[in-house]
């Protein structure tokens, strides 16, 4: 069956749209918790309970496979629900670590210890819950040492992207680079910590300035999902894809039109 896709909301759109193109031959189901985003104000707790119904929601459509496209919801559930074992012939994934490996110069799946990279002062822009976690400085410590994260919680991004509101996404996306090069004057790197935040990439290139190299998790992701696709063929998705929500599906089918700029029609989960 469809590979899953899962966002609180919109943001997810982003992994998908990368996953598409290095994957065309995969179908792809979506489906956005928008009933019930933002998560990255909720509780890791929250977060854990909406994240667990989403994926058993995938799941009950068929994917075998479903993919956590929010950082969010990979901090606050991915390892529990992995650890608490999961039902046979499921499995799921998150977004942190190909981001990770990316960011430390480091072959998909190398484990080896943490060593020193080239990369020195990095800067993460995430929701308030993913910055709370320390889930990001947990997964770059088991692979770096030396270097400096200077993390800045983004309140309301998120909110005025579902809302429709790019005109406030721009100008929260610049006060908060304001407030994280107080911070870290000069940042090298910049880590979009929320799959939502590639909407406004140009934003935050345009505020970080030319010498800020800004990761984002779309194609890296979709590249890890290529690898994983080639040592897992049984999860190799063909079957009905398409787009799911918990919100209303044609306000959630509007905005994702206006920021995806192409036609995306949402249906009731
Ligand atoms: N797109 C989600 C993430 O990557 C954010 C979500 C939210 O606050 O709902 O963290």
């Amino acid at each position: 069956m469809a590979v899953g896709i899962f966002d609180s909301g919109l943001g997810g759109l982003t992994v998908l749209n990368a996953a598409q193109q290095r994957l065309p031959d995969v179908d792809f189901l979506y489906y956005g918790d928008s009933a019930h985003a933002p998560y990255g104000v909720r509780d890791a707790e929250d977060v854990f309970q909406l994240t667990r119904q989403a994926v058993e929601t995938m799941w009950a459509h068929g994917c075998d496979l479903v993919i956590l496209a929010c950082n969010t919801a990979s901090a606050a559930a991915l390892r529990r629900m992995q650890e608490g074992g999961l039902p046979p012939g499921k499995r799921v994934l998150g977004v942190f670590v190909p981001l990770i490996e990316a960011l430390t110069e480091r072959e998909w799946g190398d484990n080896s210890p943490p060593r020193e990279v080239e990369v020195k002062h990095v800067a993460l822009f995430a929701t308030p819950a993913t910055v709370a976690s320390r889930a990001f400085q947990r997964e770059l410590a088991f692979r770096a040492i030396g270097v400096d994260v200077e993390a800045q919680s983004c309140g309301g991004v998120v909110d005025a992207i579902e809302e429709g509101d790019e005109i406030l996404a721009e100008a929260l996306v610049r006060s908060h680079v304001d407030a994280l090069k107080r911070k870290m004057p000069e940042p090298q790197a910049a880590i979009l910590g929320c799959t939502h935040y590639p909407l406004m990439e140009d934003i935050f290139q345009k505020a970080l300035g030319p010498n800020v190299t800004v990761y984002s998790q779309g194609d890296l992701v979709a590249e890890s999902l290529a690898h994983y696709l080639e040592r897992h063929p049984d999860m190799m998705g063909r079957g009905p894809g398409g787009f799911l929500t918990s919100g209303d599906a044609t306000r959630v089918s509007d905005r994702a039109t206006q920021f995806l700029r192409r036609e995306i029609t949402f249906s009731a989960a």
